[in-house]
């Protein structure tokens, strides 16, 4: 392949000459400073054609027992690449056994050589080189010339540098690509984790990392990140706070902190729990610390915190209710005792007329009371449990004073099979979100009718408030969607959410294969229309129960 064989410069019994030197000199830069092997194997084969000068050169790598061509430049070389030799096949596999340089000239004519299957049988010349890192032969530089143009002992000296240089810088590579492997199976699991998940220096507390779940949570690019600390994540005035110091539990080796708040890039503060490992990153001690975001959860958990309160303090106004009958009757009792013997004072009629409002108040109290504590269905009639919510909902001085009134009733609604609190709580939602809709309307009027057409109960909910752009009502049977600020911000005095009311309502209906429809116009107002099966119309469509007998 290369050209005819000229000497250029003058060597002699193993003495190398100062620009062969150079050139070793030259390659050992070249080389050593390639770290992807395929490149750095080509490089080597290269160099050493031009200068050694040969007609070919072959570069081996010993891969499971087997001497496998990696890189070939000769006329035959497709032959050469597909032909792998045995270990101490040929002068190639004899020299990755004994490690030890051999040059045979005119190997044609010792029978030494190994003919590879598609070349002719011509007068060559091999000067083979183990690649040998730290005693171990890794691989075989092979040089051929043709004809009668033979090796010098030299050039065996200055091909035995090149390979020891090439098999150091071979060994280099493979490190770098098991490095570059791990450092690859380490960020595909890093950024794996659907948590944000950072890195930092333990002493300076710099950023060194972040997942890309991080990236995407936080809103900071890879780059802010890297000009952070870690205590630049937190709200600057919880930096020194105790539980960012102190952690709340250590196991097996890894940190747990709770009660942490983070700060993303456009201010949102969220709750995180943190636990956090010691690592080493790129051979440096390095803290990892996966922040997974609890703000969900802890607001679920305040729900539900709030609910039982609410329902302890439902069990107690239902035991005043109680225990006000006793004395109401008294007064009641007394007030028309009085107006018998005193017919004339109006007074006491005036006194009567409050006394029966209130007992109206306490019935309703310890009725409603029963009915929110039953876990059984039973018929219910809607209007009532309408009323009753309805008159419950004037403890509200809003929606006493400042909201018109229209109710509708059919007075031939059949009623629905359901539990009690499931059907008062989705309509109560639904009526809350129509009292918050009108806090700010020119005009307030709540409209609530019922109707029935073909065994459905048709109830309809209607309010003059804000209305819902499309957008908005898309999304409100989502759990947590809310256009409403939440229900712990200090000093507000509107309405407040936590986005879970018509998810719920959807829920409740659900059960007894109600549906929810919604119509409604951005400030004109919303009608929210529920319809439920009739008790009798559930009835029909059930399946009918599986008869059995018990012997
Ligand atoms: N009658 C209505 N008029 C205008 N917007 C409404 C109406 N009903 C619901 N919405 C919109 O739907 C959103 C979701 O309502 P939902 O009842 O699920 O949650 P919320 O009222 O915000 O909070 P909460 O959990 O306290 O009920 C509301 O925030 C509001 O934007
Ligand atoms: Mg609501």
């Amino acid at each position: 392949m290369t050209s005819s064989p000229k000497e250029t410069t003058k060597t002699g019994n193993g003495v190398e000459s100062l620009p062969r030197l150079a050139a070793l000199l030259e390659t050992s830069h070249e080389i050593t400073g390639k770290l992807e092997l395929g490149e750095l194997l080509e490089a080597v084969a290269l160099r050493a054609q031009d200068l050694v000068r040969c007609d070919g050169v072959t570069l081996y790598l010993i891969e499971d027992e087997i001497l496998r061509p990696i890189v070939c430049y000769e006329e035959y070389a497709e032959e050469v690449l597909s032909t792998p030799l045995k270990l101490g096949e040929g002068v190639s596999g004899s020299v990755a056994v004994t490690g030890e340089a051999e040059m045979v000239n005119r190997v044609d004519l010792t029978g030494r050589g190994f003919l590879i299957p598609g070349t002719p049988l011509d007068p060559e010349s091999l000067l083979c080189a183990p690649l040998k890192y730290k005693d171990e032969v890794i691989g075989v530089l092979t040089l051929n010339r043709l004809g009668e143009w033979e090796f010098t002992s030299a050039d065996l000296e200055f091909t035995k540098g090149l390979a020891s240089l090439a098999a150091a810088a071979i060994h280099s590579a493979r490190l770098y690509e098991r490095l570059a492997d791990s450092e690859r199976n380490y960020r595909t699991l890093f950024n794996s984790i659907g948590e944000a998940v950072f890195v930092h220096d333990p002493e300076t507390k710099r950023l060194l990392d972040a997942s890309d779940s991080a990236v995407r949570r936080y809103g900071y690019t890879r780059d802010e990140i890297l000009n952070m600390t870690i205590l630049d994540l937190h709200p600057e005035e919880e930096q020194e706070s105790r539980e960012l110091h102190v952690p709340a539990n250590i196991q097996d080796g890894v940190t747990h902190y709770r009660g942490i708040h983070h700060r993303k890039k456009d201010g949102t503060l969220i709750d995180v729990t943190i636990s956090a490992v010691d690592i080493e990153l790129r051979g440096r001690p390095a803290r990892l610390a996966l922040a997974v975001d609890v703000t969900e959860w802890h607001r679920i958990f305040r729900e539900l915190e709030q609910a039982r309160k609410l329902e302890s303090v439902g069990l107690l106004a239902s035991g005043i209710a109680h225990n006000l009958n006793g004395p109401l009757a008294g007064i009641q009792g007394f007030a028309e005792l009085l107006r018998a013997t005193h017919p004339g004072l109006v007074e006491l009629d005036l006194i009567l007329k409050q006394v029966y409002k209130i007992n109206e108040i306490v019935r309703t109290l310890m009725l409603k009371a029963r009915n929110q504590q039953e876990q059984k269905s039973r018929n219910i009639q809607i209007n009532a449990l309408l009323r009753t919510e309805l008159s419950f909902l004037e403890a509200n001085l809003f929606f006493k004073h400042e909201v018109e009134k229209s109710y509708e009733f059919d007075p031939m609604l059949p009623e629905v099979r359901a539990v009690y609190g499931d059907l008062s709580q989705a309509l109560l939602n639904i009526i809350n979100n129509a009292i918050d809709a009108m806090r700010d309307s020119p005009r307030r009027l709540l409209q609530v009718r019922t109707r029935h057409a073909d065994g459905q109960i048709i109830i309809e909910i209607e309010d003059s408030g804000i209305g819902m752009s499309e957008e908005v009502m898309s999304r409100i049977f989502e759990p947590f969607f809310t256009t409403k600020p939440p229900p712990d911000g200090e000093q507000f005095q509107g309405p407040t959410g936590t986005g879970l009311g018509l998810s719920a309502s959807g829920q409740f209906l659900a059960r007894y294969k109600g549906k929810i429809e919604v119509r409604s116009r951005v400030n004109q107002g919303s009608v929210f229309t529920i319809i439920l099966p009739s008790a009798k119309q559930a009835e029909a469509e059930q399946p009918p129960g599986e008869e059995f007998t018990v012997a």
